[in-house]
Protein backbone atom coordinates (compact mmCIF):
# COMPACT_ATOMS: atom_id res chain seq x y z
CA UNK A 1 0.00 0.00 0.00
CA UNK A 2 2.87 1.88 0.40
CA UNK A 3 3.58 6.02 0.53
CA UNK A 4 1.17 8.88 0.05
CA UNK A 5 -0.57 9.62 -2.70
CA UNK A 6 0.96 12.71 -2.63
CA UNK A 7 4.24 11.85 -3.18
CA UNK A 8 3.16 9.19 -5.56
CA UNK A 9 1.75 12.19 -7.81
CA UNK A 10 4.95 14.57 -7.20
CA UNK A 11 6.86 11.53 -8.22
CA UNK A 12 4.71 10.88 -11.57
CA UNK A 13 4.42 14.35 -11.88
CA UNK A 14 8.74 14.12 -12.54
CA UNK A 15 8.51 12.18 -15.65
CA UNK A 16 8.14 12.86 -19.22
CA UNK A 17 4.01 12.52 -19.30
CA UNK A 18 2.81 10.59 -22.45
CA UNK A 19 -0.48 10.44 -21.26
CA UNK A 20 -4.28 11.86 -20.58
CA UNK A 21 -4.89 14.34 -19.41
CA UNK A 22 -3.99 16.87 -22.55
CA UNK A 23 -2.07 19.39 -20.44
CA UNK A 24 0.43 17.08 -19.32
CA UNK A 25 1.22 18.55 -16.10
CA UNK A 26 2.13 21.92 -18.55
CA UNK A 27 0.48 24.53 -17.47
CA UNK A 28 -1.15 26.34 -20.28
CA UNK A 29 -1.40 30.55 -20.58
CA UNK A 30 -3.73 31.84 -18.28
CA UNK A 31 -4.21 28.35 -15.95
CA UNK A 32 -1.35 29.74 -13.74
CA UNK A 33 -2.49 28.56 -9.59
CA UNK A 34 -4.90 25.94 -11.10
CA UNK A 35 -3.18 22.32 -9.96
CA UNK A 36 -2.22 20.89 -13.37
CA UNK A 37 1.10 18.69 -12.25
CA UNK A 38 -2.09 17.03 -10.12
CA UNK A 39 -3.72 16.42 -13.07
CA UNK A 40 -2.59 12.69 -13.25
CA UNK A 41 -4.48 9.78 -14.62
CA UNK A 42 -4.45 5.93 -13.52
CA UNK A 43 -0.55 5.10 -14.44
CA UNK A 44 2.45 3.39 -12.93
CA UNK A 45 2.75 4.25 -9.59
CA UNK A 46 -0.98 6.15 -8.87
CA UNK A 47 -3.71 3.59 -8.67
CA UNK A 48 -7.58 3.28 -9.69
CA UNK A 49 -9.83 4.34 -8.24
CA UNK A 50 -13.04 1.81 -9.05
CA UNK A 51 -10.67 -0.78 -8.30
CA UNK A 52 -8.07 0.52 -5.55
CA UNK A 53 -4.71 -1.59 -4.63
CA UNK A 54 -1.78 1.01 -3.71
CA UNK A 55 -2.14 4.51 -2.77
CA UNK A 56 -5.69 4.92 -3.09
CA UNK A 57 -6.47 1.71 -0.80
CA UNK A 58 -3.98 3.33 1.65
CA UNK A 59 -5.92 6.65 1.37
CA UNK A 60 -9.32 4.84 1.35
CA UNK A 61 -8.38 3.13 4.90
CA UNK A 62 -6.94 6.57 6.50
CA UNK A 63 -10.42 7.41 5.51
CA UNK A 64 -12.27 4.88 7.04
CA UNK A 65 -10.02 5.14 10.60
CA UNK A 66 -10.36 9.17 10.49
CA UNK A 67 -14.04 8.63 10.70
CA UNK A 68 -14.30 5.76 12.96
CA UNK A 69 -15.71 3.56 10.35
CA UNK A 70 -14.88 -0.27 8.62
CA UNK A 71 -14.24 0.47 5.20
CA UNK A 72 -14.59 3.89 2.76
CA UNK A 73 -14.92 4.35 -0.75
CA UNK A 74 -13.80 7.90 -2.29
CA UNK A 75 -15.53 9.77 -4.04
CA UNK A 76 -14.85 12.39 -7.02
CA UNK A 77 -18.63 12.15 -7.80
CA UNK A 78 -19.45 14.62 -4.73
CA UNK A 79 -22.09 12.34 -2.53
CA UNK A 80 -24.28 11.78 -5.56
CA UNK A 81 -22.29 8.53 -6.52
CA UNK A 82 -21.76 7.22 -2.51
CA UNK A 83 -26.12 7.76 -2.22
CA UNK A 84 -26.85 6.00 -5.35
CA UNK A 85 -24.23 3.42 -5.18
CA UNK A 86 -25.54 2.20 -1.27
CA UNK A 87 -28.48 2.10 -2.51
CA UNK A 88 -28.20 0.35 -5.44
CA UNK A 89 -26.25 -2.09 -3.77
CA UNK A 90 -28.34 -2.50 -0.79
CA UNK A 91 -32.41 -2.38 -1.65
CA UNK A 92 -32.66 -5.63 -4.39
CA UNK A 93 -34.03 -4.40 -7.58
CA UNK A 94 -37.69 -4.22 -7.54
CA UNK A 95 -37.97 -3.94 -3.69
CA UNK A 96 -39.97 -1.29 -1.30
CA UNK A 97 -37.76 0.96 0.26
CA UNK A 98 -38.22 3.93 3.01
CA UNK A 99 -36.97 7.10 1.49
CA UNK A 100 -37.35 10.90 3.05
CA UNK A 101 -39.48 12.82 0.89
CA UNK A 102 -36.71 15.29 1.55
CA UNK A 103 -34.10 13.44 -0.33
CA UNK A 104 -31.77 14.86 -2.48
CA UNK A 105 -32.72 13.97 -6.54
CA UNK A 106 -29.65 11.10 -6.28
CA UNK A 107 -32.65 9.13 -4.11
CA UNK A 108 -34.91 9.60 -7.13
CA UNK A 109 -32.29 8.54 -9.85
CA UNK A 110 -31.48 5.43 -7.74
CA UNK A 111 -34.93 5.09 -7.22
CA UNK A 112 -35.72 4.92 -11.10
CA UNK A 113 -32.62 2.73 -11.64
CA UNK A 114 -33.35 0.13 -8.82
CA UNK A 115 -37.41 0.01 -10.17
CA UNK A 116 -38.22 0.41 -6.08
CA UNK A 117 -41.30 0.82 -4.75
CA UNK A 118 -40.99 3.72 -2.44
CA UNK A 119 -42.33 5.07 0.49
CA UNK A 120 -41.99 8.08 0.89
CA UNK A 121 -41.75 9.60 4.68
CA UNK A 122 -43.39 13.33 4.96
CA UNK A 123 -41.08 16.03 6.78
CA UNK A 124 -43.26 18.82 7.92
CA UNK A 125 -43.48 22.35 6.25
CA UNK A 126 -43.14 25.22 8.04
CA UNK A 127 -45.45 27.67 7.64
CA UNK A 128 -43.27 30.58 9.19
CA UNK A 129 -40.20 28.97 7.77
CA UNK A 130 -41.98 28.36 4.59
CA UNK A 131 -39.12 25.42 4.60
CA UNK A 132 -39.06 21.75 5.31
CA UNK A 133 -38.32 20.24 8.90
CA UNK A 134 -37.49 16.73 9.54
CA UNK A 135 -40.21 13.99 9.41
CA UNK A 136 -40.73 12.47 12.98
CA UNK A 137 -39.88 9.13 13.67
CA UNK A 138 -43.52 7.88 13.74
CA UNK A 139 -43.68 8.84 10.20
CA UNK A 140 -40.92 6.28 9.27
CA UNK A 141 -42.34 3.28 12.14
CA UNK A 142 -45.01 2.50 9.41
CA UNK A 143 -42.63 2.97 6.31
CA UNK A 144 -40.14 0.69 7.39
CA UNK A 145 -42.36 -2.47 7.58
CA UNK A 146 -41.29 -4.99 4.90
CA UNK A 147 -39.10 -2.58 3.36
CA UNK A 148 -35.30 -3.51 2.77
CA UNK A 149 -33.73 0.24 3.51
CA UNK A 150 -34.47 3.42 4.64
CA UNK A 151 -32.59 6.15 3.30
CA UNK A 152 -32.50 9.87 5.55
CA UNK A 153 -31.42 13.11 5.16
CA UNK A 154 -29.49 13.91 8.23
CA UNK A 155 -29.05 16.97 8.71
CA UNK A 156 -30.92 18.72 6.48
CA UNK A 157 -30.05 21.32 4.51
CA UNK A 158 -30.53 24.01 7.19
CA UNK A 159 -28.62 21.33 9.30
CA UNK A 160 -31.36 20.33 11.30
CA UNK A 161 -32.08 16.45 12.92
CA UNK A 162 -33.96 14.59 14.64
CA UNK A 163 -32.05 11.53 17.08
CA UNK A 164 -30.51 9.46 14.04
CA UNK A 165 -30.03 6.72 17.23
CA UNK A 166 -33.85 6.09 17.44
CA UNK A 167 -34.50 6.09 13.88
CA UNK A 168 -31.42 3.39 13.07
CA UNK A 169 -32.95 1.56 16.23
CA UNK A 170 -36.64 1.66 14.80
CA UNK A 171 -35.04 0.12 11.59
CA UNK A 172 -33.02 -2.53 13.27
CA UNK A 173 -35.72 -3.67 15.18
CA UNK A 174 -37.05 -4.41 11.69
CA UNK A 175 -33.90 -5.84 10.35
CA UNK A 176 -33.82 -2.76 7.77
CA UNK A 177 -30.41 -0.78 7.26
CA UNK A 178 -30.58 2.62 7.37
CA UNK A 179 -28.53 4.56 5.17
CA UNK A 180 -28.02 8.25 6.14
CA UNK A 181 -26.98 10.80 3.15
CA UNK A 182 -25.02 13.17 5.42
CA UNK A 183 -24.23 15.11 2.48
CA UNK A 184 -23.82 17.85 5.03
CA UNK A 185 -23.22 16.27 7.94
CA UNK A 186 -18.75 15.00 7.36
CA UNK A 187 -17.87 18.21 10.25
CA UNK A 188 -20.11 16.13 12.30
CA UNK A 189 -18.10 14.02 15.80
CA UNK A 190 -15.33 16.24 15.08
CA UNK A 191 -15.24 17.82 18.16
CA UNK A 192 -17.66 18.19 21.56
CA UNK A 193 -20.21 21.28 20.80
CA UNK A 194 -20.95 19.27 17.19
CA UNK A 195 -23.70 16.50 17.02
CA UNK A 196 -21.77 12.97 17.18
CA UNK A 197 -21.18 11.54 13.71
CA UNK A 198 -23.96 9.84 12.72
CA UNK A 199 -22.20 6.18 11.97
CA UNK A 200 -21.28 6.05 16.04
CA UNK A 201 -25.41 6.93 16.06
CA UNK A 202 -25.89 3.50 14.46
CA UNK A 203 -26.05 4.32 10.73
CA UNK A 204 -25.30 1.27 9.21
CA UNK A 205 -24.18 3.42 5.63
CA UNK A 206 -23.16 7.11 5.03
CA UNK A 207 -22.82 9.07 2.61
CA UNK A 208 -20.82 12.47 2.54
CA UNK A 209 -20.34 15.59 0.58
CA UNK A 210 -17.14 16.23 1.61
CA UNK A 211 -16.87 19.88 -0.15
CA UNK A 212 -20.40 21.14 1.31
CA UNK A 213 -18.74 22.13 5.17
CA UNK A 214 -15.48 20.75 5.26
CA UNK A 215 -12.32 22.55 3.61
CA UNK A 216 -11.79 20.25 0.93
CA UNK A 217 -12.36 20.28 -2.92
CA UNK A 218 -16.14 20.63 -5.06
CA UNK A 219 -17.19 16.81 -5.89
CA UNK A 220 -15.61 15.08 -3.55
CA UNK A 221 -17.54 12.88 -1.04
CA UNK A 222 -16.88 9.33 1.00
CA UNK A 223 -19.34 6.08 1.18
CA UNK A 224 -18.79 4.91 5.18
CA UNK A 225 -19.84 1.47 6.74
CA UNK A 226 -19.97 0.69 10.04
CA UNK A 227 -19.67 -2.89 11.26
CA UNK A 228 -22.14 -3.75 8.97
CA UNK A 229 -21.16 -5.37 5.14
CA UNK A 230 -23.06 -4.68 2.43
CA UNK A 231 -21.00 -7.19 0.83
CA UNK A 232 -19.70 -7.17 -2.88
CA UNK A 233 -22.48 -5.87 -4.63
CA UNK A 234 -21.46 -2.58 -3.37
CA UNK A 235 -18.21 -2.76 -5.31
CA UNK A 236 -20.01 -3.87 -8.48
CA UNK A 237 -22.44 -0.74 -8.35
CA UNK A 238 -19.51 1.94 -7.22
CA UNK A 239 -17.50 0.27 -10.78
CA UNK A 240 -20.40 0.84 -12.73
CA UNK A 241 -21.72 4.28 -11.61
CA UNK A 242 -17.99 5.48 -11.10
CA UNK A 243 -16.07 7.67 -13.63
CA UNK A 244 -13.52 5.95 -15.24
CA UNK A 245 -11.15 9.00 -15.05
CA UNK A 246 -11.25 9.94 -11.61
CA UNK A 247 -9.37 13.83 -11.01
CA UNK A 248 -6.64 13.44 -8.96
CA UNK A 249 -6.66 16.96 -7.36
CA UNK A 250 -9.81 15.88 -5.53
CA UNK A 251 -8.61 13.28 -4.29
CA UNK A 252 -5.34 14.99 -3.46
CA UNK A 253 -7.46 17.24 -1.51
CA UNK A 254 -9.04 14.49 0.38
CA UNK A 255 -5.83 13.20 1.37
CA UNK A 256 -5.22 16.79 3.02
CA UNK A 257 -7.89 16.83 4.78
CA UNK A 258 -7.60 12.78 6.15
CA UNK A 259 -4.72 13.73 7.57
CA UNK A 260 -5.60 16.92 9.10
CA UNK A 261 -9.36 15.16 10.45
CA UNK A 262 -6.84 12.34 12.27
CA UNK A 263 -4.75 15.02 13.89
CA UNK A 264 -6.86 16.80 15.33
CA UNK A 265 -10.53 18.91 15.19
CA UNK A 266 -9.43 21.15 13.00
CA UNK A 267 -10.91 24.39 15.40
CA UNK A 268 -14.50 22.84 15.23
CA UNK A 269 -14.57 22.61 19.28
CA UNK A 270 -13.57 26.26 19.30
CA UNK A 271 -16.01 27.47 16.18
CA UNK A 272 -19.14 25.49 17.64
CA UNK A 273 -19.28 27.67 20.83
CA UNK A 274 -18.72 30.85 19.06
CA UNK A 275 -21.30 30.03 16.71
CA UNK A 276 -24.03 29.96 19.75
CA UNK A 277 -22.84 33.07 20.57
CA UNK A 278 -23.56 34.51 17.08
CA UNK A 279 -26.95 32.64 17.24
CA UNK A 280 -27.34 35.04 20.52
CA UNK A 281 -26.09 37.81 18.90
CA UNK A 282 -28.47 37.89 15.80
CA UNK A 283 -31.69 37.45 18.30
CA UNK A 284 -30.11 40.07 20.14
CA UNK A 285 -31.07 42.22 16.64
CA UNK A 286 -34.30 41.22 16.40
CA UNK A 287 -33.85 37.49 13.89
CA UNK A 288 -35.58 34.57 14.47
CA UNK A 289 -32.53 32.05 14.47
CA UNK A 290 -34.17 28.22 13.16
CA UNK A 291 -31.02 26.44 14.60
CA UNK A 292 -31.06 27.98 17.89
CA UNK A 293 -35.13 27.13 17.62
CA UNK A 294 -34.79 23.65 16.79
CA UNK A 295 -32.14 23.28 19.48
CA UNK A 296 -34.51 24.75 22.12
CA UNK A 297 -37.14 22.41 20.99
CA UNK A 298 -34.73 19.55 21.88
CA UNK A 299 -33.90 19.28 18.20
CA UNK A 300 -30.09 18.72 16.70
CA UNK A 301 -28.89 21.81 15.21
CA UNK A 302 -25.39 22.00 13.39
CA UNK A 303 -23.37 24.81 14.32
CA UNK A 304 -22.06 25.69 10.78
CA UNK A 305 -25.50 26.65 9.51
CA UNK A 306 -26.95 30.14 10.30
CA UNK A 307 -30.67 30.52 8.67
CA UNK A 308 -32.54 34.21 9.72
CA UNK A 309 -35.80 34.38 9.20
CA UNK A 310 -37.19 37.76 6.84
CA UNK A 311 -37.72 37.75 3.24
CA UNK A 312 -35.37 36.18 1.70
CA UNK A 313 -33.98 38.11 -1.42
CA UNK A 314 -34.55 41.18 0.56
CA UNK A 315 -32.16 39.67 3.09
CA UNK A 316 -29.80 38.72 0.28
CA UNK A 317 -29.58 41.94 -1.82
CA UNK A 318 -28.41 43.65 2.06
CA UNK A 319 -25.99 40.85 2.63
CA UNK A 320 -24.69 41.19 -0.80
CA UNK A 321 -24.34 44.83 -0.68
CA UNK A 322 -22.23 44.10 2.24
CA UNK A 323 -19.54 41.66 0.06
CA UNK A 324 -20.91 39.14 1.22
CA UNK A 325 -22.68 35.91 -0.69
CA UNK A 326 -25.61 33.46 1.21
CA UNK A 327 -25.49 29.57 0.70
CA UNK A 328 -29.46 29.61 -0.14
CA UNK A 329 -32.00 32.39 -0.64
CA UNK A 330 -35.21 30.54 0.48
CA UNK A 331 -38.50 32.44 0.34
CA UNK A 332 -38.75 33.40 4.29
CA UNK A 333 -35.15 32.99 5.52
CA UNK A 334 -32.09 33.35 3.99
CA UNK A 335 -29.51 30.71 5.27
CA UNK A 336 -25.41 31.01 5.56
CA UNK A 337 -22.69 28.44 5.69
CA UNK A 338 -19.64 28.97 8.16
CA UNK A 339 -16.88 27.30 9.78
CA UNK A 340 -13.98 27.05 11.07
CA UNK A 341 -11.77 28.01 8.04
CA UNK A 342 -14.39 30.99 6.95
CA UNK A 343 -12.13 33.58 9.00
CA UNK A 344 -15.34 35.25 10.65
CA UNK A 345 -14.60 37.07 13.96
CA UNK A 346 -17.20 38.60 16.38
CA UNK A 347 -16.73 42.10 15.10
CA UNK A 348 -17.17 41.20 11.43
CA UNK A 349 -20.43 39.13 12.86
CA UNK A 350 -21.59 42.19 14.54
CA UNK A 351 -20.71 44.33 11.14
CA UNK A 352 -22.48 41.75 8.98
CA UNK A 353 -25.87 41.73 11.37
CA UNK A 354 -26.19 44.70 11.83
CA UNK A 355 -25.74 45.58 8.56
CA UNK A 356 -28.76 43.02 7.61
CA UNK A 357 -31.52 43.80 10.12
CA UNK A 358 -34.04 44.82 11.43
CA UNK A 359 -35.15 41.44 9.62
CA UNK A 360 -37.56 42.44 6.68
CA UNK A 361 -41.16 40.66 7.06
CA UNK A 362 -41.74 37.38 4.36
CA UNK A 363 -44.28 37.98 1.68
CA UNK A 364 -46.04 34.55 2.30
CA UNK A 365 -46.39 32.41 -0.70
CA UNK A 366 -49.22 30.19 0.67
CA UNK A 367 -49.36 26.84 2.71
CA UNK A 368 -48.03 23.99 0.69
CA UNK A 369 -50.42 21.88 -0.70
CA UNK A 370 -50.28 17.97 0.73
CA UNK A 371 -48.35 15.72 -1.83
CA UNK A 372 -51.05 14.34 -4.38
CA UNK A 373 -51.46 10.34 -4.24
CA UNK A 374 -48.84 8.24 -5.52
CA UNK A 375 -50.55 6.82 -8.58
CA UNK A 376 -47.11 4.86 -9.54
CA UNK A 377 -43.40 4.44 -8.47
CA UNK A 378 -41.01 7.01 -10.10
CA UNK A 379 -39.72 4.05 -12.43
CA UNK A 380 -43.50 3.65 -13.96
CA UNK A 381 -43.51 7.39 -14.62
CA UNK A 382 -40.26 7.09 -16.20
CA UNK A 383 -41.14 4.15 -18.71
CA UNK A 384 -44.99 5.06 -19.36
CA UNK A 385 -45.70 7.34 -21.92
CA UNK A 386 -45.25 11.26 -21.54
CA UNK A 387 -47.61 13.80 -22.90
CA UNK A 388 -46.54 18.13 -22.49
CA UNK A 389 -49.75 20.18 -21.22
CA UNK A 390 -50.45 23.25 -19.83
CA UNK A 391 -50.51 23.31 -16.34
CA UNK A 392 -54.06 24.66 -16.08
CA UNK A 393 -54.96 21.74 -17.46
CA UNK A 394 -52.93 19.70 -15.12
CA UNK A 395 -55.42 18.81 -11.72
CA UNK A 396 -56.01 14.89 -11.99
CA UNK A 397 -52.93 13.86 -14.26
CA UNK A 398 -50.00 12.27 -12.84
CA UNK A 399 -46.82 13.71 -13.07
CA UNK A 400 -43.84 12.57 -15.18
CA UNK A 401 -41.24 14.48 -13.92
CA UNK A 402 -40.53 16.14 -10.29
CA UNK A 403 -41.74 19.79 -10.38
CA UNK A 404 -39.14 21.48 -7.79
CA UNK A 405 -39.44 25.31 -6.98
CA UNK A 406 -36.52 27.20 -6.25
CA UNK A 407 -36.01 27.59 -3.04
CA UNK A 408 -36.29 25.13 -1.10
CA UNK A 409 -35.20 22.80 -4.15
CA UNK A 410 -36.82 20.04 -3.05
CA UNK A 411 -40.08 18.23 -5.37
CA UNK A 412 -43.35 19.82 -4.07
CA UNK A 413 -44.92 16.69 -6.68
CA UNK A 414 -43.20 13.95 -7.36
CA UNK A 415 -42.82 11.40 -10.60
CA UNK A 416 -46.06 9.49 -10.38
CA UNK A 417 -47.89 11.59 -8.14
CA UNK A 418 -51.17 13.02 -8.83
CA UNK A 419 -51.43 17.07 -9.13
CA UNK A 420 -54.38 18.16 -7.09
CA UNK A 421 -55.97 21.11 -8.09
CA UNK A 422 -54.16 22.99 -4.84
CA UNK A 423 -51.32 22.13 -6.26
CA UNK A 424 -51.96 23.13 -9.49
CA UNK A 425 -52.78 26.78 -7.77
CA UNK A 426 -49.93 26.80 -6.13
CA UNK A 427 -47.47 26.25 -8.69
CA UNK A 428 -49.10 29.17 -10.93
CA UNK A 429 -48.61 30.95 -8.03
CA UNK A 430 -45.28 30.79 -7.98
CA UNK A 431 -44.57 31.56 -11.52
CA UNK A 432 -46.88 34.97 -11.34
CA UNK A 433 -44.99 35.69 -8.11
CA UNK A 434 -41.62 35.43 -10.65
CA UNK A 435 -39.85 32.69 -8.85
CA UNK A 436 -38.75 29.12 -10.78
CA UNK A 437 -39.94 26.29 -10.57
CA UNK A 438 -37.52 23.73 -12.26
CA UNK A 439 -40.34 21.11 -14.60
CA UNK A 440 -42.50 23.56 -15.23
CA UNK A 441 -41.43 25.30 -18.70
CA UNK A 442 -42.04 29.19 -19.01
CA UNK A 443 -45.12 30.18 -21.00
CA UNK A 444 -48.47 31.65 -21.06
CA UNK A 445 -51.12 30.92 -18.85
CA UNK A 446 -48.71 29.20 -16.18
CA UNK A 447 -46.16 27.21 -18.84
CA UNK A 448 -46.37 23.45 -19.94
CA UNK A 449 -45.33 20.62 -17.93
CA UNK A 450 -45.47 17.01 -18.53
CA UNK A 451 -47.47 14.08 -17.65
CA UNK A 452 -47.72 10.61 -17.69
CA UNK A 453 -50.13 9.81 -20.97
C1 LIG B 1 -28.79 15.95 1.05
C2 LIG B 1 -27.92 15.85 -0.16
N1 LIG B 1 -27.52 14.66 -0.60
C3 LIG B 1 -26.74 14.51 -1.68
C4 LIG B 1 -26.31 15.61 -2.38
C5 LIG B 1 -25.46 15.41 -3.61
O1 LIG B 1 -24.18 15.91 -3.36
P1 LIG B 1 -23.20 16.36 -4.55
O2 LIG B 1 -23.76 17.59 -5.14
O3 LIG B 1 -21.91 16.56 -3.82
O4 LIG B 1 -23.12 15.22 -5.50
C6 LIG B 1 -26.70 16.89 -1.99
C7 LIG B 1 -26.27 18.08 -2.75
O5 LIG B 1 -26.67 19.18 -2.55
C8 LIG B 1 -27.52 17.03 -0.84
O6 LIG B 1 -27.94 18.23 -0.41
Amino acid sequence: VGDSLREALDRASQRQRLHMPGHFGIVPPGGEGLPWALDQTEVEGLDSLSDPRAVLRGLAGRAAAAFGATHAWLSVQGATLPVMAGTLATAPHGSVIAADRIAHRSVLAAAVVGRYQVRWVAGIWDEHWQLWLPAPLGAWESALNGARLAIATVPTYEGLARSPAELAAAGHRRAVPLFVDAAHGSHWGRAPGLPPHVLAQGADLVAHGLHKTEPVLTQTGLLLTGAWNPGPRLEEWWRRLSTSSPSYPLLASIERYVTERAAGDGGWQAFAADMRDVWTMARRLGFRVLQAEWEEHGGVADPAKLTLMGDGPALAARLRGLGAEPESVGLASLTLIVGPSAGMDPQRWERLLAGLGPPPPARHHGALPAPGAMRLAPFEADLAGWRRIQLREAAGHVAARALTPYPPGIPAVLPGEEISACMRDWLAHHGEAGLHVEGLDPGAEGGTLWIVD
